[in-house]
């Protein structure tokens, strides 16, 4: 069965939504085997596959490669593309213009947009013309050379009341869901109870809708920083490394190929 907005939606207070980052076919093929719903081509892509320091010199033209492959791995889940810094921040038609892309290019189902209520007139528009769009609040990755870096959002009784603001404002707008990124897990709760669509949390606590994580972190694998709150459901780098240096000793060794 293939994964639609509607039947992510209909999922609200009920079943809760498992998603995950994938960046390739690979990646994506392992995802939508699991059975996974929800899969995101995160710009985290920068960090984790292409070796950037933070998710800012993601281009459009990276992204949508990334997205149409992934495409091509996945049969059943819907398939959501981050839009990257600066690709939906300046006029709406160069936003309209590149969510595009997304969609034609990179066969993705929906795009996802950082930001609370400065984006309602342009979420409106995209749903306008066609493209679903995944919210998503909190901690912003594509923020950070104003906020100071990668910290919890929230904490504080007016960032909360705006964090709930923002979240009403999206729904208003007309997201299919929303991201909670970094957000005490009560107010997450909070902003998920007060909410129709579902809120997906990465470091929110248990109490959202669904949970997101990346690929690599899930499974242990990869070179850069894991953020504390991620649960690693394998190792992999260990294995990954002894497989290879017995590759390397068995044919310096002419153990390999035996034949
Ligand atoms: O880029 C990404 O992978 C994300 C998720 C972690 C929410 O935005």
């Amino acid at each position: 069965m293939k994964w639609t907005v509607p039947k992510i939606k209909a999922l609200k207070g009920g079943q809760k939504i498992a998603t995950l980052t994938a960046y390739d076919y690979l990646t994506a093929r392992y995802v939508d085997e699991a059975g996974i719903p929800l899969v995101l081509v995160g710009d985290s892509l920068g960090m984790t596959i292409l070796g950037y320091e933070t998710t800012l010199p993601v281009t459009m033209d990276e992204m949508v490669h990334h997205t149409a492959a992934v495409s091509r791995g996945v049969k059943e889940a819907l398939i959501v593309a981050d839009m990257p810094f600066m690709s939906y921040q300046g006029t709406l038609e160069h936003a309209l213009e590149n969510a595009g892309r997304f969609i034609k290019e990179g066969g993705a189902d929906a795009v996802k947009i950082e930001g609370g209520a400065m984006r309602v007139d342009l979420i409106k528009q995209l749903i306008a013309n066609g493209v679903p769009v995944l919210g998503h609040i909190g901690l912003l990755p594509q923020s950070v050379k104003e906020t100071g870096g990668f910290k919890m959002q929230g904490k504080t009784d007016e960032s909360a009341r705006k964090l709930m603001d923002d979240a009403k404002a999206l729904e208003q707008a007309g997201v299919f869901a929303i991201v909670l990124e970094c957000v005490p897990s009560e107010l997450a709760q909070k902003i998920t109870a007060a909410l129709t669509v579902p809120t997906i949390g990465i470091g929110a606590g248990p109490h959202c809708d669904g949970q997101v994580l990346v690929f690599t972190d899930l499974l242990g694998m990869g070179h850069g920083h894991v953020p504390g709150f991620v649960k690693k459901f394998a190792d992999l780098n260990p294995q990954i490394q002894e497989a290879l240096a017995a590759y390397k000793k068995e044919v310096e060794e002419s153990a390999f190929p035996e034949r």
